[in-house]
């Protein structure tokens, strides 16, 4: 095609997508995102020596330094995963509020690639592949071609597990410099799931049932792979002291809590409709990771897992974030 004829990828339409009020009210907020970004921008080359400073390195008992290394190279490769994924996000979603509140989010993810990269060099890491159960679940987010799919994929289900991991280690104090660091980290992919809440519902009101199905059994199949990412973790999780059960609990709460944002200004409420595959994906992680006492009682672990099939999830809200939301020490001072 001659340049400058025929179709063009400069939208001119991009100021005037909005459909009604309600529409404009979730699009602001995704430009609120974008500053907010720039707001809490952190410099990683300044926090990270910083920290290992005040805590006099990295102090790690021996034996626990492959099994918090061998996790957090899954979230390091999560991050480039991130990084690329809002990368096709702001070039792909037409709005302005949302493709600025897309481009922050990958310069979020850049810092916290090449942070968590430097990080891990302080234990020695390696550069080595991932191994195939967290690679599955990246590769179906990157690889998914539709944008819903995607926003569904990464900000509704792979950031709040990312977030719980960071909370749940946080937590467990096991590595001072590195618990310090995840508070940086916690309060920019608190913000990145707006972004999927806000935007998400745009889609969907233009989805038929049927694709609104088609998009669920995808994510059915993202939460099977993240169950059996989990599985992969799990033996390096107990020995940093960390139960996986606390992990499949808290991020379950908080994917609640971000579809039900994200569900609720389209009117409809998470659990309407009784989704088997889910509630089956539900049972068979209960037993996969009973509670401690049940661990050698496969007949009660069983019983648990029926009754979680039956169970209906509270409903959740946006409160599930707030614990992220620690102060820090960004360019512009502490906030
Ligand atoms: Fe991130
Ligand atoms: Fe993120």
């Amino acid at each position: 095609m001659i340049p400058g004829f025929g179709s063009s990828q400069i939208r001119y339409d991009m100021f005037d997508l909005v459909r009604d009020a309600e529409e404009a009210r979730r699009l602001e907020k995704c430009e609120r995102i974008y500053h907010r970004g720039q707001e809490m921008a952190w410099d990683g080359k300044d926090i990270l020596p910083m920290l290992l400073e005040k805590h006099g390195g990295v102090r790690l008992d021996p034996d626990k330094r492959k099994p918090l290394m061998q996790v957090f190279a899954i979230i390091l490769w999560g991050e480039l995963a991130a990084w690329k994924i809002s990368s096709q996000l702001a070039d792909r979603l037409v709005p302005l509020e949302a493709k600025m509140a897309a481009t922050s989010q990958a310069f979020d993810e850049a810092r916290h690639f090449y942070v968590m990269y430097d990080y891990l060099k302080e234990l020695d890491y390696k550069v080595e592949p991932l191994d195939r159960a967290p690679q599955a679940l990246l590769d179906l987010v990157l690889e998914a071609d539709q944008l819903p799919y995607k926003l569904l994929g990464m900000q509704l289900m792979v950031e709040p597990i990312a977030l719980t991991i960071f909370q749940t280690v946080r937590e467990s104090g096991i590595e001072p410099v590195l618990c310090e660091l995840l508070r940086y980290y916690e309060r920019d992919e608190a913000r990145h799931v707006g972004l999927g809440m806000q935007y998400l519902p745009s889609f969907l009101a233009k989805m038929s049932k049927r694709e609104i199905a088609a998009l669920f059994g995808f994510q059915v199949r993202l939460m099977a792979l993240a169950m059996a990412e989990l599985k992969f973790m799990e033996k390096d999780l107990r020995v940093l002291g960390i139960d996986p059960r606390t992990i499949v609990e808290r991020t379950r709460k908080k994917q609640l809590a971000a579809l039900q944002e994200a569900l609720s200004s389209l009117g409809v409420a998470v659990g309407d409709e009784r989704n088997y595959a889910a509630a089956a994906l539900n049972a068979v992680t209960e037993y996969a990771f009973p509670e401690e006492a049940l661990r050698e009682d496969k007949p009660a672990r069983l019983r648990a897992a029926w009754k979680r099939f039956w169970f209906k999830d509270p409903l959740h809200d946006a409160s599930e974030f707030k614990v992220h939301e620690h102060a820090i020490k960004t360019v512009h001072g502490v906030q």
